[in-house]
């Protein structure tokens, strides 16, 4: 084991990006393919009534319409892992839900085909928004620590306020899609997943079909954000096709429909008090929370999962609730709970210290965390605070006015800066990886992992590359893929931790094996050129690693595709990653335009295995904490139910000019209780806070408090 840092090196997929040549699962060609398009239900709640295929079967070249009927119901209970989504059902929970499949020769008979069809519906009543009178509050357990209500009943200072954060969806570049082929017995899918394990294991179950009989293959991924993290409608429904025509299958679903469709970000909001003692320390924080969510929903409201580990408050009464209305269900989206929570929490904690009059920095580093309240653990490692020293440095926060207002520019430009932090579990699941080094200047590393854009494969090159003398060109990195090695769900942030842990792991193990190997002898060259001295084809190792605390039981549900995470609370102690936004916002006077012209993050992640990723990570967190603040949003009009504003016309994201510089630094300093390698996670604790960041600043260049996302013009007329 090294304690280095690690080199900067390109991600080792950039030039087949770059050049178009990386492979989707919607690329993958496969012979005599037909297409197929959804049938969404255009009622918000009730039941199919009539349900005619003949129009459609009309259509020249369509071969089949699955309805209901073609989708017996699945076995109850089964392997680890939440309930696999319903298939096509004659009863309606949400408007766009697919009520039957066109399956085509060509994608232009199965759009044609698909909107020949007119179902008969009975409507029934139904709620679409958690402010309709008869939606159901739901509340799960409470989180907390120590006696919040006796210490906030003695505060001196008090701040409380409510913030509300939309409906999102998620908008990556490359859409949902399956593609099927049933062959000899065997299902193989092609899609671009986080989870091949999960959609494996969905199959099985609404399909009745044995852990032999499918493979999942997920190449790349063109962004997850949690919407690829478990299975979706469209794969049991695509892969029943095959099964029922007997020929490849496949849906590319339109970007519409994954708005009605597919799980989404859920509107929340937090009802927040925080009291301060006579020295103006946060004694006491009282929060509730509470999330849209569908009547069947999992997606648990876990708001608390990240402010009590920020700043060292040891007495906090936490609750949240579900409201449960008629929409699709709703899931993980990146930062799932400690985004919206961070916007919260971190413009509270502001509004606080200017109710206090200090600055918001000195505020916050005068609470440095030292332990997790709920857990009662140390944490590993917390170098919140050596965040935000380095970012208020290369900000220049120094000289900032107090008071809001103060820096307006000769054209009636009001500049503020703010500052906001958040926090992000760090969670790991066990690997079992095999490293294959072969005398014909070929490596073979496989294991769990999917490669979303965030640079998995890059990290676990950079272990490999700096414990082997082996040639990068011939290195394979085999991921994403059930017939390669056991899969885990790539989610959570604890991608980077889990891989490259296993990855230093099997290298060890392979140099081992080539000492015993060459016993003694010292052939000359890099391991390949070793092995062809001796006359050796190759050396294989295989390993299996395990998190802090975790031990056979993960193992065994690793091994059948179940869930089988640990952290952030470990046996001994409590592990978190860490960030801190510096924002400067420019109000404009006659459009009152928010604008973001530069943004510096500090992030503490543990070690930094790959510098190239981890900092393109940060900026697209700070990118999509950029617009979900000011930008984003799902609107619905409450008389129809389901969503309006279903493209990206209507649903606006941050695009280029919207963004300005975005200057990244990382503590890199090594966990090392953590792992190893003293990583922690990156991809989700990069946008959090970063929205409190920026209403902090309005708040500071306009006098002006912000609480419901996202800012918009009209919010500052
Ligand atoms: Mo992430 S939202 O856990 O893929």
């Amino acid at each position: 084991m090294s304690s280095a840092r690690f080199p900067d090196r390109p991600r080792v997929d950039a030039r087949e990006k770059v050049l178009g040549q990386a492979r989707y699962a919607a690329d993958v060609a496969v012979p005599n393919l037909l297409y197929a398009m959804q049938v969404p239900a255009t009622i918000a709640r009730g039941r199919v009534t009539a349900l005619s295929t003949e129009a459609a079967m009309r259509v020249p070249g369509v071969v089949r319409v699955l309805t209901a009927e073609d989708f017996p119901p699945p076995p109850a209970g089964g392997p680890g892992g939440p309930p696999p989504p319903p298939t096509i059902t004659a009863d309606i929970a949400y408007r766009g839900q697919p009520v039957a499949l066109v399956v085509a020769e060509s994608l232009e008979a199965a759009i044609e085909g698909a909107e020949a069809m007119r179902p008969g519906y009975a409507p029934a009543a139904f709620v679409a928004t958690i402010e309709d009178k008869n939606a159901k509050t739901e509340p799960v357990k409470p989180t907390t620590a120590g006696d919040a209500p006796t210490i906030m009943a003695r505060a001196v200072t008090r701040h409380e306020a409510e913030y509300v954060s939309p409906a999102q969806h998620h908008n990556p570049i490359e859409m949902l899609s399956t593609t099927a082929v049933w062959e000899g017995g065997v299902l193989t899918v092609y899609e671009g997943t986080q989870g091949s394990n999960m959609v494996k294991g969905a199959l099985m179950r609404t399909l009745r079909l044995t852990p032999e009989q499918v493979v999942v293959k997920s190449p790349q991924v063109g962004g997850g954000f949690g919407q690829k993290g478990g299975p979706q409608r469209q794969t049991a429904l695509v892969a029943r096709a095959a099964m029922l025509t007997g020929r490849p299958v496949k849906l590319v679903v339109p970007r519409g429909q994954i708005f009605h469709n597919a799980t989404f970000r859920p509107k929340n909001r937090h009802r927040i008090e925080i009291g301060a003692d006579a020295g103006g320390r946060m004694v006491a924080v009282r929060y509730d929370a509470d999330q849209q969510q569908s009547r069947q929903g999992q997606f648990p409201p876990d708001y608390h999962e990240s402010p009590p580990m920020m700043y060292g408050i040891a007495d906090y009464h936490g609750t949240a609730a579900n409201i449960r209305i008629d929409t699709q269900a709703p899931g993980y989206m990146r930062a799932p709970t400690p985004h919206p929570s961070s916007f919260a929490f971190d413009s509270a904690v502001d509004e606080l210290a200017v109710k206090l009059g200090v600055d918001p920095l000195d505020f916050r580093l005068k609470h440095r965390a030292l332990r997790d309240p709920i857990d009662d653990k140390p944490f590993s490692t917390c170098f919140l605070n050596e965040c935000l020293v380095e970012g208020a440095k290369r900000f220049g926060w120094e000289g900032r006015p107090l008071a809001p207002g103060k820096m307006v520019r000769r054209d009636g430009t009001q500049v503020g800066w703010g500052v906001g932090c958040g926090a992000y579990p760090a969670i790991v699941h066990p690997t079992i990886a095999t490293l294959r080094v072969g005398a014909d200047g070929k490596t073979r590393f496989a294991a769990a992992g999917h490669e979303m854009g965030q640079g998995i494969r890059s990290t676990i090159e950079q272990v490999l590359l700096r414990e082997l003398a082996i040639d990068p060109a011939g290195l394979e990195i085999a991921i994403g893929d059930t017939s390669v090695a056991p899969q885990h769900v790539t989610a959570g942030s604890w991608g980077t931790a889990s891989a490259v842990t296993a990855a230093e792991g099997a290298a060890t193990k392979l140099k081992a094996a080539m000492v015993e190997l060459l016993a003694g002898r010292t052939p000359p060259g890099d391991l390949h050129r070793q092995l062809a001295g001796v006359r050796r084809p190759s050396v294989q190792v295989e390993v299996t690693t395990v998190g802090p605390g975790q031990g056979e039981m993960q193992v065994a549900a690793l091994r059948k595709g179940g869930m089988a995470v640990s952290g952030p609370a470990y046996p001994q102690f409590t592990s978190f990653s860490y960030i801190a936004h510096f924002v400067e916002v420019h109000v404009e006077p006659r459009t009152r335009r928010i604008r973001v012209p530069r943004v510096v993050s500090i992030a503490d992640c543990g070690r930094v295995i790959s510098p190239r990723t981890a900092a393109s990570q940060v900026r697209g967190g700070v990118v999509w904490g950029i617009s979900a603040c000011l930008r984003e949003a799902t609107e619905v009009d409450p008389r129809y139910g389901g969503w309006l504003n279903n493209d990206l016309a209507d649903y606006v994201v941050a695009v280029n000019a919207d963004i300005g510089e975005i200057d990244v630094g990382f503590v890199d300093r090594p966990d090392d209780l953590f792992n190893t390698l003293g990583a922690k996670g990156l991809g989700e604790v990069a946008m959090t806070g970063c929205a409190a960041a920026i209403a902090n600043a309005v708040y500071h260049a306009t006098g002006k408090r912000l609480r419901e996302m996202p800012f918009r013009v009209e919010a500052l007329l």
